[in-house]
C-alpha cells in the first residue's frame, strides 16, 4: 500500500522523484565527541554520491549511522521512502541496503566462496544466487580463481574486491562504500573504481562512496558533499566540484597561484 507522506520540510521535489536515500538533520556522537552535525544529503536512484573529507571528517559516522551500526542522536534517515532511523542493521540490509565497511572486513578463515555466501544469507533464492556469483566473479575474475581459498590469504586489494562483492551479493539497492582506496596502490584503486562505476551503469546500483581520495570520486560520482568537522560544508555535482578553486586546491592538490594557498587554508573557512 503507497502512502504518500507529505514531505514539505525535507525540500520540494516531488514525490515520484524520490531520492533513494535521504539525511535530514542527522548528528551522531560518541559519549561526549559529536562526530557529525546536521548533516543533510540525498542519493538519487541510480546515481553513486560521494562524501568527501579529510581523516576524522566524519564519513564512517555518516555511513555507520545509515546502516543503524549508530544510533544517531538527532535527525532522520530514509531509504526508498522508509524511515530506517536507528533501526536494527540487520532489518536495514533487508531492505535493500549494504555496507562495505572500511578496513574491508573479510572473514579471514572462510573460504572467497562462503564469504560471498555470507552476504546472499537473508535470500531464499539460491538460482539468483548462483548467478549472482557468477556476476562478482565477472567483475573480479581474480575472486573466481582464488573461490576455494581462505579469504585471509587474500592481499589488500583482493580483500576489497571480496568484501565489495560480498555486498553485492545481498542484490542491494545501495551500497555504502567506504574508502575503498585505503592501503591501495594508484593502479588497484583505478581499477577497483572502474569495476565500481560499472556495477553503477550495468546493474543500476545506487552507491553512496566516502573517500579522501578526492580525485578518484569526484570523477566516478555524479553529485558530491563536502564534510568538514562533521559538517557538510559544500555541495555540488562532481562535474562542477572538480572545477571549484577550494576543491582543486585543497583536495586535488592543484594550485594555480602559487604557495600561498597551503597557507590560506588553514585561516579560511569559508567555502565558496
Ligand atoms: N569509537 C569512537 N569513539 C570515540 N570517538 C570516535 C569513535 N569513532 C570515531 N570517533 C571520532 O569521531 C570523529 C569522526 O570519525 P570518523 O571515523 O567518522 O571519521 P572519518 O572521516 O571516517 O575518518 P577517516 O578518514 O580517518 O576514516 C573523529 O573525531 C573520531 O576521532
Ligand atoms: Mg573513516
Amino acid at each position: 500500500m503507497s502512502q504518500l507522506t507529505e514531505n514539505n520540510a525535507m525540500g520540494a521535489e516531488s514525490t515520484a522523484e524520490q531520492p533513494m536515500l535521504k539525511l535530514l538533520n542527522v548528528e551522531s556522537a560518541y559519549g561526549p565527541i559529536k562526530a557529525i552535525r546536521g548533516v543533510s544529503l540525498q542519493v538519487k536512484k541510480g546515481e553513486i554520491g560521494t562524501v568527501l573529507g579529510s581523516n576524522g571528517a566524519g564519513k564512517t559516522t555518516i555511513l555507520k549511522t545509515i546502516s543503524g551500526i549508530i544510533d544517531p542522536r538527532k535527525g532522520t534517515v530514509e531509504f526508498k521512502g522508509q524511515n530506517i532511523t536507528a533501526r536494527d542493521p540487520a532489518f536495514i540490509v533487508q531492505q535493500g541496503l549494504s555496507h562495505v565497511p572500511e578496513g574491508r572486513e573479510v572473514f579471514p578463515l572462510l573460504s572467497v566462496r562462503d564469504n560471498l555466501l555470507m552476504g546472499a544469507y537473508t535470500r531464499k533464492d539460491s538460482d539468483g544466487v548462483a548467478k549472482d556469483i557468477e556476476a562478482v566473479f565477472g567483475y573480479f575474475p581474480i575472486l573466481k580463481e582464488r573461490a576455494a581459498q581462505d579469504a585471509g590469504l587474500l592481499s589488500g586489494g583482493q580483500q576489497q574486491m571480496l568484501s565489495i562483492s560480498r555486498a553485492l551479493m545481498a542484490n542491494p539497492d545501495l551500497i555504502l562504500l567506504d574508502e575503498p582506496s585505503l592501503g591501495l596502490s594508484p593502479k588497484l584503486t583505478k581499477e577497483i573504481f572502474e569495476i565500481v562505476v560499472r556495477i553503477n551503469r550495468e546493474r543500476g546500483t545506487t552507491i553512496l562512496l566516502v573517500e579522501q581520495n578526492a580525485n578518484m570520486a569526484l570523477n566516478a560520482s555524479d553529485y558530491g558533499y563536502v564534510l568538514e568537522n562533521g559538517r557538510i560544508v559544500m555541495e555540488d555535482t562532481c562535474a562542477r566540484l572538480r572545477e571549484k578553486d577550494d576543491i582543486k586546491e585543497f583536495y586535488l592538490g592543484m594550485k594555480e597561484e602559487g604557495m600561498r594557498s597551503e597557507r590560506r587554508w588553514k585561516k579560511k573557512k569559508t567555502w565558496r
